[in-house]
């Protein structure tokens, strides 16, 4: 099936089975899908979500932030463990003030010059926030395209990452970047999942290479031992 289509039946998935309720998503700002992707970099959703709505309550915006006293910050991030994520939350938002006016850039070089924001986090802000035809590449993703394409190798090793990353960008659709982005993380976090992946019900199973090979159980190649 055609790049499009690929989109097209992941949103009609998501539509029907995806979150739509999370509270980044309402409203959907550069600021509130920063702070969560950077929160949901090791931490489960569930986990988050009551730190997200303490965090925004306290510091509303990326002034706030940059302004508040680093025990603050640490204190709002207090129990959701890599502190290093905190301190360059707060550290990339006085950055912001200092040459961005006060705003995330909506630049991926520019994103990417921060503390604490990846390639994937860059996407994820770029296309969730502003709508910008970025792919993100996390584990979810990697697992998803690793056995759509049937590529073997373990998909952290560069070589392996760049194909996957080369993948994404081919698969982006044209409309409706931020709900795609949203879409392939609960893909991957619910049907086509490490273990027991539900390939009956999945929506783009009919062009899945691991799947037709029956390597589903295979792919992703596991860390080499
Ligand atoms: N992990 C990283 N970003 C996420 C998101 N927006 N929804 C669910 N899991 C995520």
């Amino acid at each position: 099936i055609a790049r499009t289509d690929y989109a097209a039946r992941l949103l009609a998935w998501f539509d029907v089975h995806g979150r739509h309720d999370l509270p980044w998503q309402h409203p959907r700002t550069p600021y509130r899908v920063w702070l969560s992707e950077i929160m949901l970099q090791q931490t489960q959703v569930r986990v988050v979500i009551p730190y997200f709505e303490r965090f925004v309550d306290a510091l509303s915006d990326v002034r706030a932030l940059a302004d508040a006293p680093q025990d603050t910050v640490l204190a709002l991030w207090s129990g959701l463990g890599y502190y290093a994520r905190a301190r360059n939350l707060h550290a990339a938002a006085q950055r912001c003030v200092e040459l961005h006016d006060g705003d995330l850039p909506r630049d991926l070089d520019a994103l990417l010059a921060l503390p604490g924001i990846g390639r994937s986090t860059a996407g994820a802000i770029l296309s969730q926030a502003w709508g910008d035809p970025f792919p993100i590449l996390d584990g979810n993703v990697k697992r998803v395209l690793a056995r759509r394409h049937a590529v073997d190798g373990w998909p952290a090793q560069p070589k392996i990452e760049k194909q996957l990353w080369a993948i994404a960008e081919t698969l982006l659709p044209d409309t409706r970047l931020a709900d795609y982005t949203q879409a392939q993380m609960d893909f991957g976090a619910t049907l086509c999942t490490r273990h027991n992946p539900a390939c009956l019900l999945c929506p783009v199973n009919e062009d899945c290479a691991a799947f037709a090979q029956g390597r589903v159980d295979e792919l992703p190649t596991p860390r080499p031992t």
